[in-house]
């Protein structure tokens, strides 16, 4: 994915020249291409959507201010569905790395959904090997307010039956698909061959995930204030149910997703929440 099958303002491309790049959308800020040394590690579903009013189906959509069905408005909220602003373009720093700043604040629509003022800046910056993303979710309103939200990352693999996510041994997780209580992972290393659904809660901050195959990844993802870890896949039947989801991508792709998402954060007037997360390539 590059920026060249784009209108021109509707995409940041950041580039540092050694085969590293990223590519955001301005539509929703969904990061649709992290590469590392030219190899594409985010899954971007062929049918996806850019009509810049659906969800794009890939990369990293942000959730916000609900993860999951809201009845105040769409699923997962409305960050991934609105026009972000870029606040601060692709800017080169001494190490050679590249930060940029994506921005949304409410608005006659947010505000007929969810009756709050705040302001949302995600910063990425673009290291070699790894690409750190980072939200801050500030109250600019003079009363509480109260959120979820997520980074819903679909990862790119070779291969789904090679792919196995390390870190949630041992950490309770509700199985959307099944319902039910709560059940713990016993598996170290945690493989997926079905309709797959899982929130796990209070994960450590680091989980890494494995793929072999053509080409192989292995890409850590290390958190900060983002304490659950949501993993997805919707497998063949719900997949061809989706139009905007390659049929045959779910063997292709793993959702890993960072998220503060069980036990939503309050925020205080004028206070403001900071959390993130950080690709790295491991190969
Ligand atoms: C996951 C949820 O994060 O996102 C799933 O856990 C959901 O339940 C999936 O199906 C995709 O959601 P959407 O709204 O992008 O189709």
């Amino acid at each position: 994915q590059d920026a060249s099958g784009f209108p021109a303002g509707d995409v940041v491309f950041m580039e540092r020249g050694d085969g590293n790049s990223a590519l955001l959308h301005l539509h929703g800020a969904t990061l649709i291409s992290w590469k590392c040394h030219g190899v594409e590690n985010l899954f971007l579903s062929s049918t996806s959507v850019f009509d810049n009013k659906k969800a794009i189906r890939g990369g990293v959509p942000i959730a916000f201010p609900n993860f999951g069905p809201w009845p105040l408005g769409p699923q997962h909220g409305f960050a991934r569905i609105k026009r972000w602003t870029l606040a601060v373009p692709p800017t080169k720093d001494a190490k050679g790395d590249i930060l940029a700043v994506v921005t949304l604040e409410d608005d006659e629509e947010t505000k007929a959904m969810w009756d709050y003022k705040f302001k949302l800046v995600y910063t990425l910056v673009l290291s070699e090997k790894s690409l750190m993303s980072t939200l801050v979710v500030h109250n600019t309103d003079t009363k509480s307010l109260g959120f979820t939200t997520l980074l819903h990352t679909y990862f790119r693999v070779a291969d789904i039956n090679t792919t196995t996510v390390h870190g949630l041994k041992g950490l309770k997780y509700t199985d959307k698909i099944t319902g039910g209580q709560d059940v713990v992972e016993a598996r170290d290393l945690v493989a997926v061959d079905r309709n797959y659904d899982r929130v796990y809660k209070d994960a450590p901050n680091v989980t890494v995930l494995s793929s072999s195959g053509e080409p192989a990844r292995k890409i850590e993802i290390k958190t900060f204030n983002f304490p659950d870890v949501v993993v997805w896949n919707p497998w063949d039947v719900k997949a061809k149910e989706m139009g905007d989801f390659d049929d045959e991508g779910y063997k292709e792709m793993l959702c890993v997703e960072a998220g503060k998402v069980v036990n939503p954060v309050t925020l205080t007037a004028g206070a403001q929440f900071e959390c993130s997360q950080t690709f790295t390539s491991m190969l």
